[in-house]
């Protein structure tokens, strides 16, 4: 077998380190960072389905693609249940928060198709049952890959396992609407490896999921971020001197830290299709800070490379916390090092006072983030919720070298197209 050094002419990189003194920076509520007030009078997409992770056609250099005009997105998905005996509580109510709560195990690619870029139609699953091996079809990457209409789904096939997977298919448009044909066959890329990142034998509690495929605007390869666990047994992990960082005095206690090992993952393709993966190391790494880094995406813009991840207040370890948000680091070279924006990391977290208002931000190159309301709070102490399970207002950021503003703030749910395709 040939070694990285030979394959790639040289080292492997280093993972860049997520520190625990980087994340003793963030704050929340600092307004250039924080997610404006979403409202509990929020309009649903659908009363039949919860949708959660939100993912736009796009091409492989990133950019919001439209077809004929039509603008597509592909949703996490599952069913309401506000008349299943199950989910009716002992005073004959729809217990919502319940059935919320129990959406992932019931996950499905939906797809969502608009003139406007909002005010979306539902198109329908984009598999039919039985095609995707496992019972969960979680968060993933449709690419438009040419002006025939073929898209390749990449996605996570989800219990058992975790399996990065993708399935080919053909968006098609007429003047009423979009449809989507084929997705019939899945192929499965690869899975976590043990030595690089970690496996389900080696932490039940493992992450292996979310490929987000692109294209290197300076070496033109056709690369994969996923979201990984730093491999290695659970607990057995050492937060040391370089996870720590630069601490003050009375910093330097990392309690029990170590089970939190979150990583942003890489993989290159062999082939030109994506058909084919070889895994690298971790991009970051999060050892001692945080235990998930989801959704990995990146913004090129200015000849760097803006890292953008997904992560919540209860995946931090023992003395270091932040909201549930977006958070960033910027690296000149795809494989670093990256520094934590806004010093930081934090780029787009939910204000204090409404701490599960949004999640699952995707920050698009034209500093649009879209995401999704989980729920917001109806009365002052917060007891009483709305649940969303619907599109989030449209937020925008400016980017400017290592920092990032909160700048305006737009309709729920708006993903405008950056370029469209005429089908051929
Ligand atoms: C983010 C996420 C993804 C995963 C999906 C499961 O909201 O946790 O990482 O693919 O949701 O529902």
């Amino acid at each position: 077998m040939k070694s990285n050094t030979e394959k790639f002419g040289k080292a492997p990189h280093q993972p860049s380190l997520w520190t625990r003194a980087d994340a003793l920076k963030v704050h929340a509520d600092d307004p250039t960072t924080t997610q404006p007030l979403v409202s509990a009078d929020f309009p649903v997409l659908s009363n039949e389905v919860f949708i959660w992770d939100t993912m736009p056609l796009r091409d492989l250099d990133g950019n919001i693609t439209s077809v004929d005009g039509w603008s597509v997105i592909f949703t996490l998905t599952a069913d309401r249940h506000p008349n299943d005996p199950e989910y009716i509580d002992e005073n004959g109510n729809y217990d919502i928060t319940r059935d919320w709560n129990d959406r992932h195990g019931r996950a499905k690619m939906y797809y969502w198709f608009s003139r406007t870029g909002k005010d979306w139609k539902l198109g329908g699953r984009v598999m039919a049952e039985g095609v995707s091996p496992t019972a969960r079809e979680w968060a993933g990457t449709p690419i438009l890959f040419n002006e025939q209409g073929d898209v390749d789904l990449y996605y996570t096939a989800v219990t058992p396992g975790a399996t990065i997977v993708k399935v080919r298919g053909r968006v098609v448009t007429t003047e009423h609407g979009v449809s989507m044909v084929g997705f019939e066959k899945v192929k499965p890329l690869f899975e976590a490896d043990g030595k690089m990142y970690q496996t389900e034998a080696q932490n039940p509690f493992w992450g292996f999921r979310d490929p987000w495929p692109f294209r290197d605007p300076n070496d033109g390869k056709l690369y994969m971020l996923f979201e990984g666990n730093v491999a290695g047994e659970r607990g057995s992990h050492k937060v040391g001197k370089a996870e720590i960082g630069d601490v003050p005095p009375g910093y330097e206690d990392v309690g029990n830290s170590r089970f939190q090992t979150a990583c942003v993952g890489i993989a290159v393709a062999r082939d030109e299709d994506g058909d084919d993966w070889e895994m690298l190391p971790p991009l970051l790494t999060a050892v001692g800070v945080n235990d998930q880094t989801e959704r990995p995406h990146f913004v090129f813009q200015d000849g760097k490379y803006y890292l953008f991840t997904i992560s919540h207040t209860f995946t931090y370890a023992d003395g270091v916390t932040g909201p549930d948000g977006v958070y960033g680091f910027v690296a000149d070279s795809l494989f670093g090092p990256y520094v934590p924006l806004n010093g930081s990391g934090l780029v787009l977290g939910n204000p204090s006072s409404q701490p599960f208002q949004t999640y699952s931000h995707c920050v698009m190159p034209n500093g649009l983030v879209t995401s999704f309301i989980d729920s917001v709070p109806t009365d002052e102490s917060g007891t009483q919720i709305r649940i969303g399970g619907t599109e989030a207002p449209t937020v925008e950021i400016k980017i400017k070298g290592q920092q990032t503003f909160v700048v305006a703030e737009y309709d729920y749910g708006y993903i405008p197209p950056m370029l469209d395709v005429t089908l051929k």
